[in-house]
């Protein structure tokens, strides 16, 4: 008999333990800042939150040379997204109906390893329709999404929710015991109430017994902790304290996308923000998204002397796009740093990085991996980018990148410790 690919590449509940993670976050949690959390160890990355009817009529155009996906709307690219990714990509929905949910996850289930619901966004544009924060206090409503995902979404395909704590333990503990009862692999608890500013400390010490109450319903399901957490060193100290099974970091991430190291960069001025740029143009990032998320990345303290990084942070924001800043960049070697991270994710303990057709025992049929290098004098086609123009209607038909892993896949684990 022949002998069948095993296709144990999937997320499980185990995948949410033992990792640090790169939180969802709306203009920061771009591709880029994905694939560099992504190279600096971060186990798996949220997508920004994306509304469910903004991707329903998407359409799905892929890159022939970059490989990238992108989720073109009516004006602009709702969501772009790389097959190298795949396998540590959760994809948060923004909903206040099941209905919705299911299409919104279906439409792009095929990219992604995970759907997550936010239940914790506290800024009105949310709330007024009843999504994010609003969702706390309608249990009903945020279970029947979550239950409705889990049964549409085919197993390997998990389901998770990002809350936020209540205002007394007990009501937290109730609404987390109905979520974990809808068959989410993991939560995660930002440990801030709904009214709380994002500079107010988180409130970790609520934490450990939620985690040993979950622990108590024995399904085995991860908690995750959300707030406060600096990088690979505190997400240790956060566990410690916590019991949590692992850290979602999200603003000290915004600042530098490799604090999931134990050795991040720190000169991001000379190495952490070229770095960037070249990789945003080589995948035709928007240039607005781009020079948002490199705005925002920024060390405590500078290598540069005050006047020099003075003069740094102003040519950042009087440019106007990728060439404005070539003498910042040196060189637009974007394929290299690109090759960079496919390395570092290949190289990953447990690696589920997809490989192409050959190297993998489980045909595609999708096609071959696509090419990392641009053939000379081929350029590339529409940006598939924020606000980029569509994508060519024959790009859908383009050979697809291969999205399935080799037979030997495992969940990836690198740990912080
Ligand atoms: C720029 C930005 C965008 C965010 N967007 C989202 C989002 O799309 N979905 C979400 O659940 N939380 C979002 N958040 C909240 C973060 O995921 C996280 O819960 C919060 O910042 C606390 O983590 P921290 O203390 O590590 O920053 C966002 C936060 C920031 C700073």
């Amino acid at each position: 008999m022949a002998k069948r690919p095993r296709l144990d590449h999937h997320l499980t509940p185990e995948s949410f333990k033992n990792g640090i993670f790169l939180a969802p976050m709306v203009r920061s949690g771009a591709l880029p800042t994905r694939l560099f959390a992504l190279k600096h160890g971060a186990s798996l990355v949220w997508g920004p939150e994306i509304v469910d009817k903004a991707i329903l009529h998407a359409e799905r155009v892929v890159d022939p040379i970059t490989g990238v996906i992108s989720y073109n709307g009516k004006s602009r690219a709702m969501f772009t997204t790389h097959p190298i990714e795949k396998p540590y990509l959760i994809y948060q929905i923004g909903s206040a109906d099941p209905e919705l949910a299911v299409q919104a996850a279906k439409t792009v289930m095929r990219d992604v390893s995970g759907i997550d619901l936010n239940c914790g966004c506290p800024k009105p544009f949310s709330t007024h329709s009843g999504m994010g924060a609003a969702l706390l206090t309608n249990p009903d409503l945020l279970c029947s999404i979550l239950t409705a995902l889990r049964a549409a979404m085919p197993p390997e395909i998990t389901v998770t929710a990002k809350i936020r704590l209540l205002p007394t333990q007990e009501d937290t503990l109730k609404l987390v015991e109905r979520i974990i009862n809808t068959g989410v692999s993991a939560i995660t608890i930002h440990c801030r109430t709904r009214n709380m500013r994002p500079r107010e400390r988180a409130l970790v010490e609520r934490l450990r017994e939620i985690v040993d109450f979950v622990e108590g319903l024995g399904k085995g399901i991860a908690v995750v902790e959300n707030g406060d957490c600096t990088g690979f060193e505190d997400a240790k100290r956060i566990r410690e304290l916590t019991g949590a099974h692992s850290v979602m970091i999200a603003t000290a991430a915004e600042s530098n996308p490799s604090c999931f190291s134990s050795s991040p960069v720190l000169d991001v001025e000379t190495t952490l923000i070229p770095s960037y740029l070249r990789l945003g143009k080589y995948l035709e990032n928007h240039w607005s998204s781009t020079k948002f998320c490199m705005m925002q990345i920024r060390n405590a303290k500078s290598s540069l002397s005050k006047t020099d990084a003075h003069e740094f942070r102003t040519t950042l924001s009087r440019a106007k796009n990728y060439d404005d800043l070539l003498n910042i960049v040196g060189e637009w070697t974007g394929e290299t740093e690109f090759q960079a991270i496919v390395n570092a994710i290949r190289s990953r303990r447990g690696s589920v990085v997809p490989l192409s057709p050959a190297q993998s025992q489980v045909g595609s049929d999708d096609g071959e991996w696509p090419l990392v290098c641009t053939p000379p004098n081929r350029e590339n086609p529409e940006p598939p980018s924020s606000k980029a123009p569509l994508g060519p209607s024959t790009a859908s038909k383009m050979p697809l990148p291969a999205i399935i892993t080799g037979s030997d896949a495992l969940t990836p684990t690198p740990t912080p410790g």
